[in-house]
């Protein structure tokens, strides 16, 4: 990075493991990667990826969204914590708690959200056993621009994977987290660069040919 554009001061929000957590804090120990975690916050204080980020010498904030009277109050209060703490680009990662229209309004274009399905297909909780429910033969994982309407803002990165025969939740869940765990720095390298931005509601990131297609059942396997 030039001196001209300093690496931007993303907030990973966490409520449990933080995985994706430790993706972003992976991908920003590279000298030329576009942003640096700054902090780490969780609605839940005992979250294990609280932890893991003090452990990693970055700063951890936590406030238990139950000891405030409201959903707003919560926020205000998180919300003075991003701004001590100098926050450019806010990334939801596991961060299980709807958010008030205010809040993502003071971030309008700086907050994005990793969520385990292709959207807009599997909005909301429960992505893998409705994906395996419906017998799709893709699933995946998107990161998005946050805006009141859950799970519905600019699409900014996609990954798909394979649905297997005698796949459960849990064996299609790890096999989109390995995704999400390259999808989640790609998309943050996208928008704290500025490479990622938003046209008529879509987000265009400068790609314009790529030969990678996935096809399941494998053609290959079918003799196809
Ligand atoms: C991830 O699979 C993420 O996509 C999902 O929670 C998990 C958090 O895991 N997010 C949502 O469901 C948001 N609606 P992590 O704590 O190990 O990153």
């Amino acid at each position: 990075m030039s001196a001209a554009s300093p690496r931007k001061r993303v907030a990973a929000l966490i409520s449990g493991r933080g995985s994706n957590m430790l993706s972003l804090m992976a991908a920003a120990r590279q000298a030329d990667y576009p942003a640096e975690i700054a902090l780490v916050f969780s609605n839940k204080p005992d979250a294990p990826g609280l932890e893991t980020a003090k452990d990693a010498g970055i700063a951890t904030a936590a406030l238990f969204h139950k000891d405030f009277a409201s959903r707003e109050d919560f926020e205000r209060a998180m919300q003075d914590i991003l701004l001590a703490h100098k926050i450019d680009l806010v990334c939801l990662a596991g961060f299980m708690r709807l958010l008030t229209p205010w809040f993502v309004e003071q971030w309008t274009g700086r907050m994005i959200n990793i969520h385990p399905a292709i959207l807009p297909s599997y909005k909301g909780l429960h992505t893998h056993a409705r994906a395996l429910a419906d017998g799709v033969k893709l699933h995946g994982a998107t990161v998005h621009f946050v805006v009141p309407e859950m799970d519905a803002g600019a699409i900014i990165a996609q990954a798909a994977v394979p649905v297997l025969d005698g796949d459960t939740p849990e064996t299609l869940g790890a096999r989109v987290l390995i995704q999400e765990h390259v999808l989640y720095p790609l998309a943050l390298k996208l928008v704290a660069s500025g490479a990622a931005k938003i046209i008529d509601g879509k987000v265009l990131t400068g790609e314009t040919a790529n030969g990678e297609t996935l096809v399941v059942p494998s053609p290959s396997l079918q003799g196809a």
